[in-house]
């Protein structure tokens, strides 16, 4: 859908991205996450034609970028603006008169967003989910292929978080492919099919987020610490230990049933006193990235 060839952009002495190579998969919501400052923006800006790169190219469905393209993706990259006496209704019908489109989905996109019943009150009286929801219906008036959203829950209370999210689930669901900057884990863990980390410019990582979870902790103790020690590494699925405060932890290929490694244990004559499995969360292997990188 994107492909994104080394691209960088300097301001002054500021590198914001650096030689940033990406591929973002037709279909996939796939979330740019980086600590504040580590280039999102810049890079949404720049395969938008809002900001111009030093250098580095960057293709929309296989083609070096036209005007024509831009049309394809929608995108709320500032806080949006509407007019605030207007209406949701009011508000759209300006904008589809702008874009010269969209006109004959606005009921459609009131539905999706979840604002039909207060199409007709006054955009200042929305809450700030209901204002970022309209923000998001904007986008989608033009019914583009790839909605672009640059940290779409900043600001919102948890209910409107939920709803952004489920919003977010619901228009991939309909086969558009989403590009989300965030700079929160678990907004990107909730939503997203497919990831990249950016840190000072630099992409550190990029992959699928459900192919992360290839390995299983598990937590486990025995009165026979030693003994335990010296056989961990020949459990099955068997990655690596470590020796914790009052456990040791042991990552095993995922697939491995804990009644496996209790059973092998209990045959070399190690019965445990503890056992607890750990799915490895995506923030301890974005804390594994992040610390391999420093
Ligand atoms: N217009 C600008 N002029 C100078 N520096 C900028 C400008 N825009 C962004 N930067 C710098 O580029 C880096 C990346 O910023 P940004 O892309 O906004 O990061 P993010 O969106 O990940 O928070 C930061 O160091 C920021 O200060
Ligand atoms: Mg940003």
């Amino acid at each position: 859908m994107l492909e994104i060839n080394q691209l960088h952009k300097e301001y002054g002495r500021i590198t914001a991205v650096n030689e940033l190579s990406l591929r973002v998969p037709r279909g996939s919501v796939f979330g740019l996450l980086g600590p504040n400052g580590s280039g999102k923006t810049t890079t949404l800006g720049m395969v938008l034609g809002v900001i111009r790169p030093t250098r580095g190219s960057f293709r929309w469905f296989g083609e070096l970028p036209t005007p024509q393209q831009r049309k394809r993706v929608g995108a709320i990259l500032e806080k949006p603006n509407f007019y605030p006496g207007f209406s949701a209704r009011k508000n759209l019908e300006l904008v589809a008169m702008i874009k010269e489109k969209g006109r004959d989905r606005i009921d459609a996109v009131l539905r999706q967003v979840g604002l039909y019943e207060r199409q007709h009150d006054p955009f200042r009286t929305y809450s700030l989910g209901m204002k970022q929801r309209l923000a998001i219906g904007s986008a989608l008036l033009a019914d583009p292929e790839v909605l672009i959203l640059d940290e779409p829950t900043n600001g919102l209370d948890p209910a409107g978080i939920a709803d952004i999210r489920e919003l977010i689930r619901d228009i991939a669901a309909m086969g558009k492919t989403i590009i989300l900057a965030s700079h929160l884990l678990d907004e990107v863990q909730k939503v997203c099919t497919d990831f990249a980390v950016l840190q000072q410019g630099h992409l550190i990582h990029t992959g699928p987020v459900a192919g992360q979870e290839q390995e299983v902790v598990f937590e486990l103790d025995a009165p026979d610490q030693e003994g335990l020690l010296e056989v961990l590494p020949l459990v099955p699925g068997y990655l690596s230990h470590q020796q914790e405060d009052a456990y040791v932890s042991l990552t095993v290929a995922s697939g491995t049933l804990p009644e496996q490694i209790n059973a092998f244990l209990a045959e070399r004559s190690l019965f445990l006193s503890h056992l607890s499995v750990h799915h490895r969360t995506l923030e301890q292997q974005f804390m594994e990235i992040l610390s391999q990188h420093a």
